[in-house]
């Protein structure tokens, strides 16, 4: 069954990246000039979903008037013939049927997925974690190859990746059987395991494509880790009754949620901009000479 639905998690507190984040949602902090969140709803249009539901919470109405028409800004843009920046803007609000709800508290990731229950109904449905960017080829988006592996497998999958040591601690982590280049049979998964539980060094990194079910399960599972309502507690679940499958999939992760990866994103995609890569290149060149 193809996979026309996603839900976009974005009502986290962000915490990794206070001060800003007390006003700006790390979803909307800026990756050269376009907010982080634009760049995931960009990656699930071209696996060819067509409605995507935001999870968002309290101060974070920016997510809305972004995908929002801007009636004066357009007007002004088209008055002084920046027709250029009007095509862009009008774009942003073409993208997708976007929706969204509002989680009333902060109480983990699996909840906030429970949060689109009535909104996926018993469909299969991607999710697209709100703070990590994947830039992959246009033509391989990362969600889309998970979605090609449910196609496949008929099976919930995970988007994963080798991690630290030291990172997999602060993540999930799981137990895997190779089945075809880099498609995994999942077997078991713990969300910030103790040294003692690690599984291996893949962890869920940022994708997911799940069966409804997950929602029964959810509303049954207990808080985990953090006292938070755990979606890694919830695939669990079904790891070990149908089964899921992983993807490592190709492309790299930049995770918005942490100082160092905003910094990574925006220097890898501003050496990449056509506007302003090369003017950035020769900048970066000088200020490596100096450090
Ligand atoms: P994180 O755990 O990275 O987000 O969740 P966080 O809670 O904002 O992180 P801290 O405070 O820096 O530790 C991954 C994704 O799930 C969303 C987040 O917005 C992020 O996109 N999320 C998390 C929710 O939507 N609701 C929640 O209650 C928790």
């Amino acid at each position: 069954m193809k996979v026309t639905k996603a839900v976009i998690p974005a009502a986290g507190l962000g915490t990794r990246v206070l001060p800003a984040t007390k006003s700006v949602p790390k979803e909307m902090l800026p990756i050269v000039d376009r907010p982080a969140i634009h760049y995931i709803v960009e990656e699930a249009v071209r696996a060819g979903i067509t409605d995507i539901l935001i999870i968002t919470s309290r101060g974070k109405s920016s997510v809305e008037d972004y995908f929002d028409r801007a009636p004066e800004l357009e007007e002004r843009l088209l008055a002084s013939g920046k027709e250029e920046l009007y095509r862009q803007i009008t774009e942003v609000t073409q993208m997708a049927n976007i929706q969204y709800v509002r989680q009333q508290e902060a109480k983990g990731l699996g909840h906030a997925v429970l949060c689109a229950k009535s909104f996926v109904g018993s469909d299969p449905f991607a999710v697209l974690y709100g703070d990590d960017v994947i830039i992959s080829p246009p033509d391989q988006p990362a969600i889309g190859q998970l979605c090609a592996a449910y196609d496949r497998y008929g099976l919930g999958v995970v988007g994963i990746k080798e991690v630290t040591p030291q990172q997999i601690l602060r993540y999930s982590s799981l137990a895997v059987e190779p089945l075809e280049d880099r498609i995994f049979r999942v077997t078991d998964m713990v969300e910030k395991p103790t040294p003692d539980k690690v599984l291996s060094l893949y962890s869920i990194l940022g994708r997911c494509v799940l069966p409804a079910e997950v929602f029964s399960i959810l509303e049954n599972t207990p808080p985990g880790a953090g006292g938070e309502l755990q979606l890694t507690d919830a695939m669990r679940t079904i790891t070990h009754t149908r089964g899921m499958t992983g993807v490592d999939y190709v492309g790299k992760r930049y995770d918005m949620g942490n100082k160092l990866g905003v910094l990574e994103a925006i220097v890898e995609v501003g050496l990449a901009h056509p506007e302003i890569g090369e003017g950035f290149r020769d900048y970066l060149r000088g200020l490596c000479g100096t450090l």
